[in-house]
């Protein structure tokens, strides 16, 4: 299992400052786009993806909580994303979206917020280099864990072996709920549980060993 920070909740007048000390023990960072519109908050955009992107080597792990995603596929790949995740709420063409961002060469994920059903991702799996399962409303971090994730993952996981995407979930993990969701996921999100801990590469190890 594999860790990805969100910076959601860092400060982002020190970005780099933060980040340092952490990236050796980082598998991927993960960058919330936030809209304003497909959820009440507004974070982030391309621009300070790209701005980051010389500082390190960590993969970057987009999750855009955008509406139209398609018409920003072009600037999240050049700005230096690794995978880019839209979510499956946010439009009719989700084939067509995985293939816009496939020719970017950048790895396809789409995301599902807590009230869709996860079946609703059959027709798209093969194509799907990750699927991200929200175990919070997304929006803002610090949340509480919905406990309604763990089955979807165990549903990703049993039907994991025919394709080729990672599990990933994203909210409210920390030491705690990690253990509910580590043995069907293969990238796990966590943000505030390290970005507000007073030793953060001690928060990043108890994910990371759980
Ligand atoms: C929620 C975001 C998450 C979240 C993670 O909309 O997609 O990535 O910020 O932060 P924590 O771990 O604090 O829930
Ligand atoms: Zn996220």
């Amino acid at each position: 299992m594999k860790l990805s920070l969100s910076i959601l909740n860092c400060n982002l007048a020190k970005l780099e400052e933060e980040l340092n000390p952490l990236y050796k023990n980082l598998d991927y960072l993960h960058m919330d786009v936030m809209d304003g519109n497909f959820v009440p908050n507004i974070s982030f955009g391309a621009d300070l993806i790209k701005s980051l992107r010389p500082y390190t080597s960590v993969p970057f792990d987009t999750h855009l909580m955008i509406n139209n995603p398609e018409k920003y596929i072009e600037s999240f790949a050049k700005a230096g994303s690794d995978y880019i995740t839209f979510h499956l709420e946010a439009t009719n063409k989700p084939k067509e979206l995985i293939d816009l961002i496939h020719k970017f060469n950048v790895k396809a994920g789409i995301s599902i917020k807590p009230k869709t059903n996860v079946s609703e991702l059959d027709s798209l799996l093969p194509y799907l280099d990750l699927v991200l399962i929200m175990s919070v409303e997304p929006g803002f971090g610090g949340q509480k864990f919905m406990d309604n994730a763990i089955d979807k993952l165990k549903y990703l996981k049993d039907k994991q072996k025919d394709y080729h995407y990672l599990i990933s979930v994203d909210g409210g993990i920390n030491g705690d709920t990690i253990n509910l969701v580590n043995k069907y996921t293969d990238l796990v999100v966590s943000g505030s549980f390290i970005t507000k801990a007073i030793n953060k590469n001690e928060a990043i190890e108890i994910i990371k060993n759980a």
